[in-house]
């Protein structure tokens, strides 16, 4: 983790399709509000209807969104707000690009087996796209890269919502004194 001399830093949630990414990322903003500290939480799905609205999922549009969500994030912390950014970012070269661009840095590894992602299907999009409807999908057509040095990994597949997002308080408490 970097320090900077700013309160603000990003915690990254990255991961399949499904791991539970954004589940997570609502539940810590939720107890982070409810202890008073200032915390904004940018996910995926929501940015690309927005600021990324148009990006499709190639290697460049991908890139084009991290860089985005890098921005707003930056921009954030900035005003001491702690961001969690909830995004696939499947390429480490994005990832590593973002840890190097924001001077507070946490990669969480949102770890799920691809098996157990595509059993639970909570958009149905695995099965469009083990049928070909979706081209390049995280998983099935495109790659994920497994980060090599993440600050924690959250394996969901064992472990509860709750007991993630506990986890992640646990590391918070020990690593930014919160
Ligand atoms: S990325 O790779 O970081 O730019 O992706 P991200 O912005 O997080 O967007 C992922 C969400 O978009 C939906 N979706 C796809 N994901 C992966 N591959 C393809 N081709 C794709 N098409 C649509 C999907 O709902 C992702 O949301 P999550 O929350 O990860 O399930």
């Amino acid at each position: 983790m970097n320090e900077n001399k700013n309160t603000g830093f990003t915690l990254w949630l990255t991961g399949l399709s499904g791991a539970g990414k954004s589940t997570i990322a609502s539940r810590l903003t939720e107890v982070l509000e409810e202890l008073g500290l200032p915390v904004e939480w940018l996910d995926g799905d929501d940015l690309r209807q927005h600021v990324c609205k148009g990006l499709g999922f190639s290697r460049e549009d991908r890139f084009e969104n991290i860089r985005r969500a890098v921005y707003l994030a930056g921009l954030l912390n900035r005003h001491d707000v702690i961001t969690i950014v909830s995004v696939i970012s499947p390429y480490r070269e994005m990832r590593e690009y973002a840890r190097e661009t924001l001077s507070g840095f946490g990669e969480i590894y949102v770890d799920c087996p691809l098996q157990v992602c595509e059993e639970r299907d909570v958009k149905g999009l695995y099965a469009k796209a083990r049928r070909g409807d979706i081209p390049l999908f995280t998983g099935i057509t495109d790659p994920y890269e497994v980060p090599e040095h993440p600050e924690l990994t959250l394996h969901t597949a064992e472990q509860s919502p709750e007991e993630s997002v506990a986890t992640l308080l646990e590391w918070l408490k020990n690593n930014k004194g919160m």
